[in-house]
C-alpha cells in the first residue's frame, strides 16, 4: 500500500482520511506518514546490513521531534548544522555519539556544546574552521574528532542553488588543498583525525556523480595513507533525488548498492547523510481554497497556504503536484459539465498564497476542476517544506500532524499571533 492514495476518490494517508485531519486541526497543515518515513530509512539501513556504517539523517529536511525520535527509536544517525539542531536530536532520543555536526560555519560556542556532548565528528569546511576546533578543544582539554568536507569539483547536474561541489561554491575544501591541510591538522595537538566526507548537491537523479566524487576521495584516501593518516570513516553526504513528478532517481538500495561495490574490499566505515529521500514523500502540504479568482488571461486559486509555508515553489520554481483531496468521479463530473457547459471540467490555476509577493505561487497552470471551500494537498512535502517555512506576513507556521495507521497524532501545535509577538517590546512613553 502506498502510503498516500485515493480510495473511494477519497485520498489517504495509512488509513486515516486527510479530510478528517483538515477538519480535526484546519489548515494549511503538514501531515507526514510514520510508515513512509521508516520504510525510507530502512531501504537505507537494510542495504548496508553486516557493513560498519550509520545512516545519518540530515535533520534540516524536516526537523520535528516526533520525526527525529521515529528515527533514534530505528537507530539512525544524525546529521546536525547548528547547536540548535544537536539540542533538537538529543531531546529526540539520539545518541550523540552518532551524530556528525556539518556546515560552513560552526560558533565557538557550538563546538564547545558538541564537544561537551560528545559528537562523533566535526565535518570541518575550512582551515579557519580547523584552527577554532582546535582551540575550542585545547580549552577543553580534549581531542575533537574531525573529518574535512572535500570539494572534489564535480557537477551534481542539479538546480545551481542546491548543487554544492563545484569549484565556485562556497563548501567544503578544494580537492588539491586537502594533501596539504589535512598535514596540518595531523600537526595539531587538540584534533583527533578520523574521517573525510563531501556533499555534491541534492536532488541528484543519476547515480554517476556519486561515484565520480567518491572515486577523487578515494584516490586522496590513499594518498594520505602513504603520508601516515589514515582515514577511518567516508561520508558521502546526502543528495539522493526523489520523484517530484516524473524523476526517475535510483533508489536508496540502488545506490547503495553501487556504493559498496566501488568500496570492494577497503576497511572504511561509510557515513551517509540523506535528508529529502527519507522525508519528502512522506509528506504532504493540506491547504484549503479560499477564492477563485478570474482575469483576462489568468486562473488564480487563492489557498491558504503561502510561499512562507512552502518555499521550494517560490525560490527553486521547484514543481510539487497539487491533487484535490477529493476526487470527483466520472458521473459527478459528466453531471457538471452538462450543467455548466463544460466549464467545470476544470481550468488552469495558478495557484497562489495570501502573501504580498508576485513570487507567492505554489504551483502553476494547474488543471483544476475546483471550488472556493475545496481541499487540497501539496504533494512530496515532507523535505524543506515546514524547515523553510516563516512567519513574513505575519503568518503563523502551521500545524504538523503524524499518521500511524488509523491514528492522527498532532505533533506540533499551530502557532498563534501572541507566538509570534513575543519578546517584541514598545519603546518607553515619551
Ligand atoms: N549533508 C549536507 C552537508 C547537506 O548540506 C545537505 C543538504 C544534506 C546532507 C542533505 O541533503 P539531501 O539528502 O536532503 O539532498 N532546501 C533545498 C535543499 C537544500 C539542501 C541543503 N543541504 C530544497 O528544498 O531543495
Amino acid at each position: 500500500m502506498d502510503s498516500f492514495e485515493y480510495r473511494n476518490n477519497r485520498l489517504h494517508c495509512e488509513n486515516v482520511l486527510l479530510s478528517d485531519v483538515a477538519q480535526e486541526f484546519g489548515t494549511p497543515t503538514y501531515v507526514y506518514s510514520r510508515d513512509a518515513i521508516e520504510l525510507a530509512y530502512l531501504e537505507y539501513a537494510n542495504a548496508l546490513e553486516g557493513r560498519d556504517a550509520m545512516v545519518c539523517y540530515a535533520i534540516k529536511a524536516n526537523s520535528n521531534i516526533a520525526v527525529l525520535n521515529i528515527l533514534a527509536r530505528l537507530g539512525a544517525g544524525f546529521d546536525v548544522v547548528s547547536q540548535g539542531e544537536l539540542e533538537r536530536v538529543l531531546k529526540a532520543g539520539a545518541r550523540a555519539e552518532r551524530v556528525v555536526f556539518s556546515g560552513v560555519s560552526k560558533q565557538s560556542v557550538e563546538i564547545r556544546y558538541a564537544l561537551q556532548v560528545g559528537i562523533h565528528c566535526f565535518n570541518i569546511e575550512s582551515e579557519a574552521e580547523l584552527e577554532r576546533v582546535n582551540q575550542v578543544a585545547a580549552e577543553l582539554s580534549v581531542q575533537a574528532p574531525i573529518s574535512f568536507r572535500i570539494n572534489p569539483n564535480v557537477d551534481a547536474g542539479t538546480h545551481p542553488y542546491i548543487s554544492t561541489g563545484l569549484k565556485e561554491n562556497k563548501f567544503g575544501i578544494d580537492i588539491d588543498e586537502a594533501q596539504r591541510i589535512y598535514a596540518h591538522a595531523a600537526s595539531l595537538e587538540h584534533v583527533n583525525i578520523i574521517g573525510m566526507d563531501c556533499h555534491i548537491g541534492s536532488q541528484l537523479t543519476e547515480i554517476a556523480p556519486f561515484m565520480d566524487a567518491m572515486d577523487k576521495l578515494l584516490i586522496l584516501i590513499d594518498d594520505l595513507q602513504e603520508q601516515g593518516i589514515s582515514i577511518q570513516h567516508l561520508d558521502l553526504g546526502g543528495g539522493l533525488g526523489v520523484c517530484y513528478t516524473d524523476e526517475v532517481p535510483p533508489s536508496a538500495g540502488d545506490y547503495i548498492a553501487a556504493v559498496l561495490e566501488k568500496m570492494a574490499d577497503r576497511d572504511l566505515k561509510l557515513i551517509f547523510e540523506p535528508g529529502r529521500s527519507i522525508v519528502a514523500n512522506a509528506g504532504v502540504l493540506l491547504t484549503e481554497v479560499e477564492y477563485l479568482k478570474h482575469n483576462a488571461t489568468k486562473n488564480f486559486a487563492i489557498v491558504d497556504a503561502a510561499m512562507n509555508d512552502m518555499l521550494r515553489p517560490s525560490l527553486y520554481s521547484a514543481y510539487l503536484e497539487i491533487v484535490p483531496l477529493t476526487l470527483q468521479d466520472a458521473a459527478a463530473v459528466s453531471e457538471v459539465k452538462d450543467a455548466t457547459k463544460g466549464e467545470s471540467l476544470g481550468r488552469l490555476y495558478d495557484v497562489v498564497g495570501p502573501v504580498c509577493e508576485s513570487g507567492d505561487f505554489l504551483g502553476k497552470d494547474r488543471q483544476l476542476n475546483i471550488q472556493a471551500g475545496d481541499l487540497l494537498a501539496v504533494c512530496s512535502a515532507g523535505a524543506y517544506g515546514f524547515t523553510m517555512s516563516s512567519n513574513y506576513n505575519t503568518r503563523t507556521r502551521a500545524a504538523e500532524v503524524m499518521i500511524d495507521d488509523n491514528q492522527m497524532f498532532e505533533i506540533r501545535t499551530r502557532e498563534t499571533v501572541a507566538d509570534l509577538m513575543r519578546g517584541e517590546k514598545l519603546l518607553p512613553k515619551g
